[in-house]
């Protein structure tokens, strides 16, 4: 067994280092600001509910408060201002930061107060010449077919490219039906994420807690017992699986490529102390350096903008099913799959089948039907 395929089944994740070149990069990065360009009808909106219901009500900041609304005003005649792109917000905001001799992470706050709240393209990576020419190779396929244990791979259609997130902090699995089961079967899907515009220097990674796609702590097995003996839930877990967890911050670069098993808890965010940047807190810490009273100076500064694609790929398992049925009833989703109903043409299933892929259509079609 490869020392990669040990440490991924005994954490559940692996990050590669300079995985893809800059010219990969390149591609996916020019690729992603072209369709957000084509796609949303603006990036940023700025505007007097927004300003009052953020940071920017403390009276210390009523100085660039006043200012904003007051440039809203000029150019719109109205209190509030949508921009198009993020060059453009970069223009508009920093000449008011430095006016007022603001601090230089101020820009990544109120990029987090006026962004969209999702800003998901919901392009296909396997689909798209552009992010195809990236994602369909030989280097990612048999990565997949190395951590699966599987020569043949399931393609449901969930992959997309995020652009410009803003901070979001907290605990969460991205295959939550499986993580509540916590069945301690091996991984039947993985997904892969590339922070295309991240620096390892910065803060901003993603803190995971290794060994949670597998192993159960003890404190979530008493509450599986608990519920198993007054409600008469599932119970399928052995005790022999027991262990005590713990969190570690990954700081990506903008080249390396993440791959975790979707029921792995982590945090979409982390934050890097200056001084201890060994040191890693809790994500309702975290939030604190940025929405509450925290000296924000003592942690590096985010990757701004900061982006993530990403790619499901698994293999045949009963609870991939699961989750697909539990995703094909997220209404939040629909529009999602409905989207992807391109994928259903023979071409790109063929196109599959060339890598030993086949298309999962439940999803798709349950929602286009
Ligand atoms: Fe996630």
């Amino acid at each position: 067994m490869s020392d990669l395929l040990k440490n991924f089944k005994k954490h559940g994740v692996v990050v590669l280092k300079n995985f893809f070149t800059n010219h990969e990069i390149n591609l996916i990065s020019e690729r992603a600001k072209e369709l957000a360009s084509s796609k949303f009808e603006y990036l940023y909106l700025i505007s007097e509910n927004k300003i009052n219901k953020s940071f920017l009500s403390k009276p210390k900041f009523d100085s660039i408060k006043n200012e904003l609304l007051s440039c809203c005003v000029r150019k719109t005649n109205e209190k509030e201002l949508r921009i198009k792109t993020l060059e453009n917000f970069v223009d508009f905001v920093q000449p008011i930061l430095k006016k007022y001799n603001s601090e230089d992470y101020l820009i990544e706050e109120l990029h987090a107060v006026f962004s969209r709240p999702s800003c998901a393209i919901p392009e296909d990576l396997l689909f798209d010449d552009v992010f195809s020419s990236v994602f369909f190779t030989d280097k990612i396929i048999n990565l997949y077919k190395e951590l699966l244990q599987s020569e043949k791979l399931i393609y449901s259609g969930e992959s997309h490219i995020g652009y410009n997130y803003p901070p979001v902090h907290g605990w969460h699995a991205d295959d939550q039906v499986n993580y509540k089961e916590n069945t301690s079967e091996k991984t039947f899907e993985i997904r892969g994420g590339v922070y295309y515009h991240s620096d390892e220097k910065n803060s901003g990674g993603i803190k995971h807690l290794p060994g949670s796609h597998y192993y159960i702590s003890p404190s979530k097995l008493i509450k599986k017992l608990i519920k198993k003996i007054l409600w008469r839930e599932n119970f399928n877990n052995s005790i022999f699986n027991t262990r005590i967890l713990f969190s570690k911050n990954s700081f990506f670069g903008k080249r390396d490529f993440g791959a975790w098993d979707k029921r792995l808890l982590h945090s979409p965010w982390a934050v890097k102390l200056k001084k201890f940047s060994w040191l890693n807190l809790s994500p309702s810490i975290e939030k604190r350096f940025h929405r509450g009273s925290f000296p924000r100076s003592l942690a590096e500064r985010n990757p701004f903008p900061r982006s993530l694609s990403i790619l499901d790929i698994g293999r045949q398992s009963k609870a991939l099913d699961s989750y697909h049925e539990f995703m094909s009833e997220r209404r939040d989703y629909q529009d999602y799959w409905r989207m992807k109903s391109k994928l259903l043409s023979q071409n790109f299933i063929s196109k599959l089948a060339s890598k030993n892929i086949t298309l999962n259509d439940y999803c798709i079609k349950k929602a286009s039907y």
